[in-house]
């Protein structure tokens, strides 16, 4: 099937590890150029290479934190002028801290909506205008299966992420009119380093083993295992693709089946 992705531009936050790298990569195995950003440089460097010499993709790679409004605007501003535009924006962020309600400080609350929240808002107002012009253009924010089912302990989590969700629908309805998708990608339990934090957190809350812990998680999904990074950026990749041209406004979960909702 051909996607229709071949140089499309497309930015990809939080990508030097994880779902947001498999992003990347998934998108530049498509033909897409792609514009990756994290904090740590020499990580973030390390990935761009790779995907420069594995896909012969061109990659522009910038060190900043995404909770930096003026970072992301200059970084889509140098993004559109190399590249001519920006055509999708994958928007990401590393997830908030495992925690209770009473345990989490209000400093914490603070920096989850920076960091899982308004960093959304900062790439959109930046990306929107240049995906207007060409009347074409995907936003896709990847948060969690808790926007459709909380998790217990992740009480952050839970109440910051359901804000994109009302975000997302609101930009799908105001800009559906300019060509513009936006969709929000929610995955379950999938094997990354995150992943390994979450599991030591719950194991010194819980007393458990953490190989207990991520057993616990894989046989809560129906698949009876572990989402890949790549399952969840293959998802990303086939919204933003010509192949998904009448979706918008949804929330597409990559959990294995693990919601328990209709
Ligand atoms: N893995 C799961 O099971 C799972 C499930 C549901 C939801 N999620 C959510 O999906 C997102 C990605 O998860 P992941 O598992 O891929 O995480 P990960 O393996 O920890 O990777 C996080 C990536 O984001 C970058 N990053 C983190 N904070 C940043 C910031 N403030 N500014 C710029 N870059 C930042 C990291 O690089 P630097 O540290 O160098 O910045 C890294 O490249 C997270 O929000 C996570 O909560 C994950």
């Amino acid at each position: 099937m051909d996607l229709g992705l071949k140089n499309r531009v497309a930015l990809v936050a939080a990508s030097s590890q994880g779902i947001g790298r498999a992003t990347a990569e998934a998108l530049a195995a498509e033909g897409c150029r792609v514009a990756m950003c994290a904090r740590n440089e020499k990580t973030l460097q390390s990935a761009a290479e790779k995907i420069r010499k594995q896909y012969s993709a061109e990659v522009l790679a910038q060190a900043f934190d995404v909770t930096d409004a003026k970072a992301v605007k200059q970084f889509v501003a140098e993004v559109a002028e190399k590249f001519g535009g920006v055509d999708i924006c994958v928007t990401n962020a590393g997830g908030p801290p495992a925690k209770g309600f009473l345990v989490a400080t209000l400093e914490e609350w603070q920096r989850a909506l920076e960091t899982n929240f308004l960093s959304t808002v900062y790439f959109a107002r930046e990306v929107i205008p240049h995906m207007q012009r060409k009347k074409w253009g995907r936003i896709i924010t990847l948060t969690s299966i808790t926007t459709k089912q909380p998790v217990d302990d992740l009480v952050l989590s839970n109440a910051v992420r359901a804000a994109v969700v009302g975000l997302v629908k609101s930009l799908a309805n105001e800009f559906g009119k300019d060509g513009i998708l936006v969709n929000n990608v929610g995955p379950g339990f999938t094997a990354t380093d995150r992943l390994k934090e979450l599991a030591k957190a719950s194991a010194s809350s819980s007393g458990k083993g953490e190989q207990e812990i991520f057993d616990a998680w894989a046989a809560d999904a129906p698949l009876k295992r572990l989402g890949e990074p790549r399952e969840v950026a293959e998802t990303i990749v086939w919204l933003a693709s010509e192949r998904a041209s009448y979706i918008t406004g949804q929330t597409v979960l990559v959990d294995g089946g693990m919601y328990k909702g209709l």
